[in-house]
Formats: structure tokens, C-alpha cells, sequence
């Protein structure tokens, strides 16, 4: 009798605590407790002195990884590729680029990173490849040839092709002509990155072929370049004149898009327990719902980019910044995921555009964003190097500038008379050079990157940012991440809680609270360089402060210049 009470004991708190744990957090994910660190591959760490991070470096870096407390690695391209747009140009999907190293390297990797319990996400580049690709070479060869049809070409008889807008190309044409069969292909990116041709079933069989090949070697997920560019409407109907400054409207979520994804998870995705991202999520919450809603099948997670181009070199509205991300978490309150960044390979540096560079703040307003990311409901993406504070660069000579669109642009500028100062002040600020100067390991050479000469310049700031120099420090920029990182990962009301804002209408303060199963924390973000204050009915006096980037956190609503707190109320 005794025996039977223990195990009906047993038996009722096992069931409780299961349906607690399932009717608390419904839908529990991996990759939406995940925080992901994107490495820009060419940029992270040299090994063999030609002046080009490779993954030997990262390799050599695996250890840093890990110390960060991230769990997902999403690396850029590293497929063999002539570089035209560092990789983004893809001429062997099977392979690895030269200057990263080799398929030996890319296992020895992969394992490196399982070995530390981080997944691994693979940049897939699929709206075009690079016009070295074997399929191109043979549907340029002849209009017969069975791969002609694996592009979109517009044979010269016909006349002109509606014009298409190429954000890369030289004269913004997305047509290119090719005397070889006397027609046109389609670029929506450079002249090198030919657009595939989706409505073909044996090129999109081709793709699925090479995911299959990453997901059967072991990689945990896929980034989905450009995505919402793939479909098009090859009757190429005329576009208005003037289109090209909304070309999103006209260019992204075409139909049939969601069946091709439909097709992609059935072949692919839902075979593997991978994560699955798009970059860029259509014009509409309705674009983005349709990309991640769980019943469509289609992705996980997709990353919108209306926040990110609010940053100006004038400066941006911080309660523009607030509206835009309160806006897109009430559209995914209920349905979807979404993913949190405030800077990529894209962009320039988080800091420098959303924070405050100059010396007096830069450290307290980066470690302030930091909060912000990892606070946020949604899948955070941090960007290598934001985790020191590193700057932009900001070069004064076109000629220091690598990045091909930015060149193309400035020759665009300077043919059709622009004002190329403007422009020079423009790309200061926003080019994504910026963001992609070598990571500064400590304050040696090359900032330690490389024994070589660097492929872009090294930011002069490398000997007071840098990694041994804040590993040091227990109040760094990089300390304050793995802090953050932490919180986030013991707090599921991070990940999961229900997001509110709070004082709505500050235009210094961004305030919101996240609550789950009765554990409420607020989280309140100066966004200036004063003192600001922020009202709220919340006592805050008694809070635990769970993070802080000040010393002397606030407890009175009166925030210090870029100042960051988490406070548990209950
Ligand atoms: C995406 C990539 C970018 C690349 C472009 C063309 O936007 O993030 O780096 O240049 O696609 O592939």
C-alpha cells in the first residue's frame, strides 16, 4: 500500500512538471534560444600570412567562440568563388574558396565547433551564382544548351529588355549584353552574379542537391542570401520610371515564392533538424508572416531591414527606432519568429551608427545596444567585433574602399555628374567596408589579424580595442557581452516572455518589460549621451539589477548618458 502511494506520488509530480513545463513554453525551439555570431570570414583571423582570414584562423579561434557563451556560428560564404563580391559569387557550391582553405579544414572545423556544443549555420547564396560557375559557362555557350535555361536570358531580336534595376551595377542596368548569343542576361547584383532561374525545376532540384550535400556533412542551418529576390515575373512586364528607389516593392516576394519554399522545406529542411533564415522579409507583415508561419512550413525565421536603415550620418529618431521594433514584435506575438541585429557584413558599425563612437562614450553605448539585442524577443545576431566596440574605419580616399558596389556606385556618381563629395561623406558613415575591417585581437602588427598585408586597412584604434586588452578588464565591451549572453541564456522570459513597452512616447529612453509565468523583468536603454529620465507606475527602488553597464546603476528612472539596466521586478 505504501509502495502503490509512492509511485502515484512519483507518477503525479512527473506529469505535473511535464505539463507545466509544455503549457508555460509552448513551441520551445533551439534556434529561438539561440544567440548567433555571424563571422565575416575574410576579415577574422590569417593563418598563413597572405593577408586573408581563413578557416585555419578561426579554427586557431575556436576557444575564443566558446568563451562568448554564443551557440550558433553563421560564417559568410566560403565557397569557391573569382571574389568579386567576396564570396557572395559563387562558382563551385561543392567546394571551398582557395584563400579560406580546404574541405579538410572545413570538417576539422565543423567538428571543432560540434566539439563545443555550437551549431553552425551556412551562408547559401541561391538567387544567382557567379558567372564563372560551370552552369554559366554553358548557357552562355549557345542558346540550345540544356543550362540555358538554369538563367533568365533575353535575346537581342526581341529589342530592348524592360528596364531592371541592379543595385551593384556601374549603370544600375540589370541587364547585361552578351554578343557571345546575341542576348541579355539578368543581374540583379553585379555583372559576375548572374540571377538563376527558379521557375526552372532541374536548377531548383540542383540547389536542393546542395543542401543536401552541406546538411549530410553536418551543418545545422542555412542563411538564405537575397531570398526574396528569387521569383520573378519573367514576362518582365515594364516597370514606372523612377521604380528603382522602391525597388524592394517591385523586385522581392514575387510569386511563386512560397511554393519554391514549400518544395525546399518538404525536400530538405523538415528532413534535417536545421535552422533556416531569410534575409530580407518582403514589404509586409504579411510577406514576413507568410515567409516563417510554423502551418505554412516554409522557414524559421526571416530578418527585416527597417530599423537598421533608419541610421543616418545625421543622426536617427529614436522613437522611430522604438516604433519600428515594438511594430514588428506585436506581428509576431502570437505566430513566427523573428531575428534581432543591429549590424552585419552589410552594414557599417553598430557603434558608429546607432551608439555613440567618440571616446567619452563609445564603450557604455556599445555595451548599451549589446543589452538592447539580447534583451529583445526574437533570435539575436550579433556581428563579430561589436562585441569589442570596434568602430567604423571611415576613410577619407576612395581608393582605400574595397567594397565592388561602393566602387561601381562612385563611378556611377562621377559619370552621370552627382555630387561625389556627398557621396564620399555618405559612404564614410554607411559602407560596409566599415564593418568589415580586420577583428582586433590585441595590439601587435596587423592588430594581430595577419602576418601579411591585411585585404583592407586595419583600423589605427587596434591598440585600445582589442581582445587581450579586454580580456583584462572585467568592465569591457567583450566582458559585458559574455555577461549579457548569460543573462539571456539563464532567463527564458528573455527569449520567450511577452514584450511591452514602456513610456511609449520618450524620444531618449527605450524601455520595454518581458514577462513569462509570473518572472517579469524591465529592461530600460538611455539612447543619449544625457541624463534622461522615464516614467513608469513600476517600482523600481527594491528591483534586482541583473545587468548593468554602469557601475552605479540607476534605481530611480533617471538614466546616466547611454545607460542600460535589467531589473527583475518579480
Ligand atoms: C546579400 C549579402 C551581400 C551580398 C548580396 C549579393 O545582400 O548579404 O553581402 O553582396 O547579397 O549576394
Amino acid at each position: 500500500m505504501k509502495k502503490q502511494w509512492v509511485a502515484i506520488l512519483i507518477l503525479l509530480i512527473f506529469f505535473s512538471q511535464k505539463s507545466s513545463s509544455q503549457t508555460t513554453i509552448p513551441n520551445r525551439k533551439w534556434w529561438k534560444e539561440a544567440v548567433v555570431y555571424q563571422i565575416y570570414p575574410r576579415s577574422f583571423k590569417d593563418s598563413d600570412g597572405n593577408g586573408i582570414g581563413d578557416l585555419k584562423g578561426i579554427i586557431s579561434k575556436l576557444d575564443y567562440i566558446k568563451s562568448l557563451g554564443v551557440n550558433v556560428v553563421w560564417l559568410n560564404p566560403i565557397y569557391s568563388s573569382p571574389n568579386d563580391d567576396n564570396g557572395y559569387d559563387i562558382s563551385d557550391y561543392r567546394n571551398i574558396m582557395k584563400e579560406f582553405g580546404t574541405m579538410k579544414d572545413f570538417d576539422e572545423l565543423l567538428k571543432g565547433l560540434h566539439q563545443r556544443k555550437i551549431k553552425f549555420v551556412m551562408d547559401l547564396v541561391v538567387n544567382h551564382s557567379s558567372d564563372e560557375h560551370e552552369w554559366f559557362k554553358k548557357s552562355r555557350s549557345s542558346r540550345t544548351n540544356p543550362y540555358r535555361n538554369y538563367y533568365h536570358w533575353w535575346n537581342a531580336e526581341r529589342g530592348k529588355p524592360p528596364y531592371r534595376y541592379s543595385q551593384f551595377d556601374i549603370n544600375h542596368s540589370a541587364w547585361k549584353y552578351d554578343s557571345l548569343t546575341n542576348a541579355y542576361y539578368l543581374h540583379f547584383f553585379s555583372v559576375k552574379q548572374p540571377d538563376l532561374n527558379w521557375e526552372n525545376p532541374q536548377l531548383r532540384n540542383e540547389v536542393y542537391n546542395i543542401m543536401h550535400y552541406w546538411a549530410e556533412k553536418g551543418v545545422d542551418g542555412f542563411r538564405l542570401d537575397a531570398f526574396q529576390f528569387v521569383s520573378k515575373d519573367t514576362s518582365f512586364p515594364p516597370f514606372p520610371k523612377g521604380y528603382e528607389k522602391n525597388f524592394i516593392n517591385y523586385h522581392a516576394m514575387v510569386p511563386p515564392i512560397h511554393s519554391y519554399l514549400q518544395e525546399m522545406n518538404n525536400k530538405i529542411l523538415s528532413k534535417y533538424n536545421v535552422m533556416s533564415v531569410a534575409e530580407g522579409a518582403g514589404n509586409s507583415f504579411q510577406d514576413a508572416h507568410d515567409l516563417v508561419d510554423e502551418d505554412r512550413n516554409e522557414l524559421n525565421m526571416a530578418y527585416a531591414f527597417d530599423a537598421i536603415d533608419i541610421a543616418k550620418p545625421e543622426g536617427y529618431s529614436v522613437l522611430q527606432f522604438k516604433r519600428i521594433f515594438t511594430k514588428w514584435d506585436s506581428a509576431f506575438a502570437n505566430k513566427g519568429w523573428l531575428s534581432i541585429f543591429l549590424a552585419n557584413h552589410d552594414q557599417a558599425r553598430m557603434v558608429s551608427r546607432f551608439g555613440n563612437d567618440s571616446p567619452k562614450f563609445r564603450e557604455v553605448s556599445s555595451k548599451m545596444l549589446t543589452t538592447f539585442i539580447l534583451t529583445m524577443r526574437g533570435t539575436p545576431y550579433y556581428y563579430n567585433g561589436d562585441e569589442l566596440g570596434m568602430t567604423n574605419i571611415g576613410f577619407d580616399k576612395i581608393e582605400d574602399y574595397k567594397d565592388m558596389p561602393t566602387l561601381n556606385e562612385y563611378q556611377y556618381v562621377k559619370n552621370n555628374g552627382g555630387d561625389l563629395q556627398k557621396f564620399m561623406e555618405n559612404i564614410k558613415f554607411s559602407c560596409r567596408d566599415n564593418g568589415r575591417t580586420p577583428f582586433q585581437w590585441d595590439s601587435s602588427t596587423n592588430a594581430g589579424f595577419s602576418g601579411g598585408i591585411p585585404w583592407l586597412k586595419v583600423n589605427p584604434n587596434y591598440t585600445t580595442i582589442n581582445v587581450a586588452k579586454e580580456e583584462k578588464d572585467a568592465n569591457s565591451c567583450l566582458n559585458y557581452f559574455r555577461k549579457a549572453v548569460q543573462l539571456r541564456k539563464n532567463n527564458l522570459v528573455l527569449v520567450y516572455g511577452k514584450y511591452q513597452i514602456v513610456d511609449e512616447n520618450n524620444a531618449k529612453v527605450y524601455a520595454y518589460t518581458r514577462e513569462l509565468n509570473g518572472k517579469k523583468l524591465l529592461v530600460a536603454l538611455n539612447f543619449t549621451q544625457e541624463n534622461a529620465s522615464f516614467k513608469t507606475s513600476i517600482n523600481i527602488s527594491k528591483a534586482k539589477i541583473l545587468l548593468a553597464n554602469y557601475t552605479n546603476p540607476s534605481n530611480n528612472k533617471i538614466l546616466k548618458p547611454y545607460e542600460a539596466v535589467v531589473y527583475e521586478i518579480n
